[in-house]
């Protein structure tokens, strides 16, 4: 026992808590790889570990990890495949504010038990108009209820009729009648619409779509029995898909601090757009600026929250305890924490400011404990062992080039000397913020020679669709809780013992002294 009790305080002197080991390296900014975990006794098995993470009340995570929002990492698809995943997209805000709404839509209509509001045609309506509009609108389905102007259903055209050579044909004519067309009540969908609609297509083999209507004979609704299956295979998956309370996948979007032309905050227009994508569905707002210790920032973040007040904001980007508090006391829910420690950032070069990750995160952290706030540590990630470092001290991580290479990130893929990339730049490149990110960087617009860009343009190597990417960052977070007897995220912090690392020891934790096979994963 007494050896037991010996080692124990031996164990101590050396790995020590967040709240002994950073108070000693006071003065010295360290990052993921200055530090490592100490490993402790565990009955935990890494695929039991939970990995669900509260942002805000009303949004929920159910793994802790955020695509960035720049262009080249997240737009819809990059949404809908990360809360698909359980995760959260930022959708970024270089592009026209009326396309950011889209983009809100099209992740909140994603996969939905019941497409509240489907497309529909008029009879009248010439089916080569309605071939135009799929083209036009890039709709990926063909078949459309067809209402009267009243809204009252009158019909279905299937898909096999929308061709070209009945383009002359009115839906009318095409359209199966409905007395013929399957619908139910929306009386009758109880509280498992799912399952009732999952009972509707085992009964009814050969049909794909169910119809609700209402007492009035009113479309109002549409189920799919691809969405049905989707959905119900999702339950037996360990990370659910992350949901709001109406089943619809979650979505964050980026907002500025906009200026007007007399370099005043743009009220109208901040509350307009935030308006806009709140009316869309959006879960979450990130106030998403390079210096988040700011009057613009706070200010914008205070305008929200007294508009919006049950809306969740993230705020951001800080590095210490005081600037946390700042925007906690403007009404932020999550703090954003990272000031030029992105793969592609600038930031310390041009201006000489910024701090590692690490240091930056516990200092921030004591705050958002004392306000109640969460934390995300946005930027610097490049391995799954640096988010288990950092979800020690933070609630969630916010990555762009772990991302920027797979299949669901905008942008072309190039060849390459035979290697295929895809584009990925930094929000304060010269490229990116004559594209729209000027504000983000303080700068009010962007005239060649003027600005000093704080990030560059590169490639990233393609790196396949996001499932497969995040099934290996997700095992590297399970494996590490694994080694720290860490059941779920919150122990993890509880749990967490920090070393300093020294150079030849960084150097041991990679591989060396081999020549390394690729295996193809
Ligand atoms: P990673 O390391 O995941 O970083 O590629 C993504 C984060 O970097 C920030 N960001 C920038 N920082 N100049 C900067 O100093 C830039 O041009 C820039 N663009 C993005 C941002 O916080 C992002 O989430």
């Amino acid at each position: 026992m007494a050896a037991t009790q010996e080692s124990k305080i031996l164990d101590a002197k050396f790995y020590k808590p967040a709240d002994e080991f950073f108070p000693v390296h006071a003065g010295l900014a360290l990052t993921y790889d200055d530090v490592t975990l100490a490993t402790l006794y565990s009955e935990i098995l890494p695929r039991d570990t939970q990995l669900e993470t509260t942002l805000a009340e009303g949004l929920r995570l159910n793994i802790p990890v955020i695509s960035a929002d720049m262009d080249t990492v997240t737009e819809s698809r990059m949404a809908i495949a990360m809360a698909l995943n359980g995760g959260l997209g930022l959708l970024h805000y270089n592009m026209p504010e009326r396309q950011q709404l889209s983009e809100v839509s099209r992740v909140k209509n994603h996969v939905h038990g019941l497409i509240q509001d489907p497309i529909k045609v008029s009879p009248d309506r010439a089916i080569g108009d309605v071939l135009n509009m799929i083209e036009a609108k890039k709709f990926s389905f063909s078949t459309f209820p067809v209402v009267d102007a009243a809204g009252k259903l009158v019909g279905l055209l299937p898909g096999h009729v929308v061709k070209p050579r009945y383009a002359k044909r009115k839906a009318a004519e095409a359209m199966t009648a409905r007395d013929q067309v399957h619908t139910i009540h929306k009386r009758e969908l109880g509280r498992d619409a799912i399952g009732r609609a999952d009972k509707f297509f085992t009964e009814h083999p050969g049909i794909h779509k169910l119809l609700v209507v209402d007492d009035h004979d009113h479309l109002r609704g549409l189920f799919t029995m691809s969405d049905i299956e989707r959905i119900i295979s999702e339950r037996n998956a360990q990370f659910k898909p992350a949901r709001d309370a109406h089943h619809r996948l979650i979505c964050g979007a980026a907002v500025s601090a906009t200026r007007n032309a007399f370099g005043e905050l743009d009220r109208d227009h901040i509350l307009n757009h935030v308006g806009g994508l709140v009316d869309r569905g959006v879960d979450v707002v990130a106030v998403s600026t390079a210096h988040g210790f700011t009057r613009g920032v706070g200010d914008t973040v205070k305008l929200i929250r007294q508009t919006f007040p049950k809306l969740p904001i993230i705020a951001g980007n800080v590095t210490s305890a005081t600037g946390t508090q700042f925007l906690a006391d403007c009404g932020a829910n999550a703090v954003k924490v990272g000031q030029g420690p992105g793969s592609i950032c600038t930031t310390r070069i041009v201006a000489g400011v910024g701090v590692p990750q690490l240091t930056a995160l516990y200092l921030c952290a004591q705050a958002a404990a004392r306000k109640g706030v969460s934390l995300i540590a946005d930027g610097g990630i490049t391995k799954s062992g640096d988010i288990v470092k950092a979800l020690t001290l933070a609630q969630a991580v916010i990555c762009g080039g772990l991302f920027a290479g797979c299949t669901e990130a905008p942008g072309e893929v190039l060849e390459i000397g035979g290697k295929l990339y895809k584009q990925y730049r930094g929000m304060g490149s010269l490229a990116a913020m004559k594209a729209g990110a000027a504000a983000r960087y303080g700068h009010a617009g962007v005239a060649a020679g003027k600005v000093a860009p704080e990030g560059i343009e590169a490639l990233k190597e393609v790196a396949g669709p996001l499932d497969r990417v995040l099934a290996q960052i997700i095992g590297g977070i399970q494996s590490g809780m694994g080694y720290l007897g860490a059941a779920n995220l919150e122990q993890l912090r509880e749990k967490a013992r920090f070393i300093r690392v020294s150079a030849a020891g960084m150097k041991e934790a990679a591989p060396h002294d081999v020549v390394e096979l690729k295996t193809g994963n």
